[in-house]
């Protein structure tokens, strides 16, 4: 072998070498953007049902209330009072003039609202903020509809019946 030929064997190798070195960051760079790219996936996924999972939660993974439920005497709600009568899902409401029923399922996406706790009597949506007078009517959106009314009976010996 020739000295010429020599050198260039080193040559050959310093090049082999510095290629091989420059591809190892490349080759890391790539691993380091893959792991993020699949970790950056399975963030969101892991966001995704987390958001899934507080929606159904808020909704209570709710189940149909019975047909019919008895909620007690007409007594037990007297005027100006506001009632949550679980098994029907729904608020009692006297106003002092009528007993109405409203279902609690809110007309946005079916959250349970719940009484306002303010002066003024009606219903809050926990959800997204929807508000309904006491006579259910929309005050605030997102929802779009009224608490939807339920049928009441009061039986001859006076006991409240809510039709689901
Ligand atoms: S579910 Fe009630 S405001 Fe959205």
């Amino acid at each position: 072998m020739a000295i010429g030929d020599e050198s260039n064997r080193q040559s050959l190798i310093s090049i082999k070498y510095m290629n091989e070195n420059t591809n190892a960051p490349n080759a890391s760079r790539r691993r380091f953007l893959a792991l993020l790219t699949h970790g950056g996936w399975v963030a969101a996924m892991g966001v995704l049902v987390y958001q899934m999972g507080r929606f159904l939660g808020a909704r209570g993974l709710q189940t149909s209330p019975a047909p019919l439920v008895e909620a007690g005497m007409v007594s037990d709600f007297p005027p100006g009072s506001t009632t949550y009568i679980g098994a029907a899902r729904a608020w009692l409401v006297n106003d002092g003039e009528r007993l109405t029923a409203l279902d609690a399922v809110c007309t946005h996406l079916g959250c349970l609202v719940q009484e306002r706790e303010t002066a003024v009597s009606g219903f809050h949506c926990p959800c997204h903020g929807s508000e309904f007078g006491a006579d259910g009517e929309v005050e605030r959106g997102p929802a779009a509809w009224p608490l939807r009314s339920l049928f009441i009976e009061v039986t001859p010996d006076d006991r409240v019946i809510i039709h689901g």
